[in-house]
């Protein structure tokens, strides 16, 4: 027994040594097992304590525990080394070269650029401006005043479902919807050039008009119009027709045709629907014109008298023509897209045709 004992000293430093000699982790779990183990030499000394006289119990009981504590401390000094050593191998092998990691996209990142609409509604600004036009614009969030009521369109008045309205607030104080059409700015243009006596006008005014629709090949919920209006002394049905076609020649070039046919619109008497030759069969009949080689651009009159009266234009003096029609069907046309709903798909393959 004590002989077994007289060992204790060669196995401490038997074990302290292959824990500061270890070079990983793994060989130092190794040590902790061997040390704590129920059938390592430490446990079979432990259990021999028993066997010793009483009085050599206490102090081998001490020596042994001396020992366990050595070896132990070996250990946990070993472990904070190889951590060390080992987190820096990890961090190593997790190194980024240039050319281990795929680099995916498109790089530089590809610039973006005016969309067709934006860009048509420029072009056709500049149309009417080289015809002497000057460029107005309004709110898209219009009162019921504006939008219906003076232009000729009382509440509950039949015309009133012509547009299909998205209504925002109605009732008091004041009945607030998105404007169907652009026509509202010819009224607030009157009003300005009556307030400042700049009559006459000639302006166009385009912008965002939105309608409860059904989206489909030529039409979408939230759309463009250009608006024109023209206020002078000695206008006539003949001076909306000339400029109408001048701008639809101008435009979409000599070969295409406008026409005019009867229509109704509170606001102008008389009214007229605004038609050029489908530029996607060029007249002979498609899908986007209903087979009819014409599309409709949009509507066109000579003011009512009645408006011009509600904004303190004396109806006698003065006379003017308005036209109202499509930008987004406008670009349609010119780029011969047979689905305008391409334009807010945002697909990226059509868009960058543009
Ligand atoms: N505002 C009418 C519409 O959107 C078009 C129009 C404008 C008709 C001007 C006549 C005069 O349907």
């Amino acid at each position: 027994m004590s002989a077994t004992f007289d060992d204790l000293e060669n196995l401490t430093v038997q074990f302290v040594e292959r824990a500061r000699a270890a070079t990983n982790s793994g060989e130092i779990a190794l040590v902790e097992t061997e040390l704590r183990s129920k059938s390592g030499p430490f446990a079979a000394l432990q259990r021999s304590v028993g066997q010793l006289n009483p009085e050599e119990r206490g102090p081998a009981g001490a020596a042994l525990q001396a020992a366990r504590a050595s070896v132990e401390a070996a250990i946990s000094e070993s472990r904070e080394r190889v951590s060390v050593i080992e987190r820096a191998q990890q961090l190593d092998a997790d190194r980024l070269v240039l050319g281990d990691v795929p680099m995916g996209g498109t790089f530089p990142a590809t610039v973006g650029h005016v969309s067709a609409v934006a860009r048509t509604q420029d072009e056709l600004e500049d149309v009417f401006v080289a015809m002497g036009f000057t460029v107005a614009d309004g709110p898209e969030i219009e009162t019921d005043w504006y939008n219906f009521e003076a232009l000729n369109i009382p509440p509950a008045h039949p015309a009133r479902g012509m547009w299909d309205t998205l209504y925002l607030e109605v009732g008091e104080p004041e009945t607030v919807l998105l404007r169907t059409h652009t026509s509202p700015v010819q009224v607030r243009l009157m009003q300005d050039a009556v307030a400042s006596g700049t009559l006459p006008i000639h302006a166009v005014m385009p912008g965002r008009c939105f309608r409860r629709d059904t989206p489909d090949a030529r039409h979408l919920m939230a759309f463009h119009q250009i608006e024109g209006l023209v206020i002078d002394r000695g206008i006539t049905f003949a001076d909306l027709a000339g400029v109408i076609d001048a701008f639809t020649k101008a435009y979409f070039g000599p070969d295409m045709s406008s026409r005019l046919r009867p229509a109704f619109f509170p606001f102008t008497e008389p009214s007229a629907e605004f038609e050029i030759t489908c530029a996607i069969c060029r007249g002979a009949g498609c899908r986007t014109c209903s087979h009819t080689g014409w599309i409709e651009l949009g509507g066109c009159g000579m003011v009512d008298p009645a408006v011009l009266a509600a904004v303190g234009i004396n109806p006698e003096e003065y006379s003017g023509f308005a036209f109202g029609f499509g930008i987004d069907r406008c670009a349609q046309m010119r780029h011969q897209i047979p689905d305008m709903r391409a334009l807010i798909d945002n697909d990226d393959r059509f868009l960058r045709q543009f």
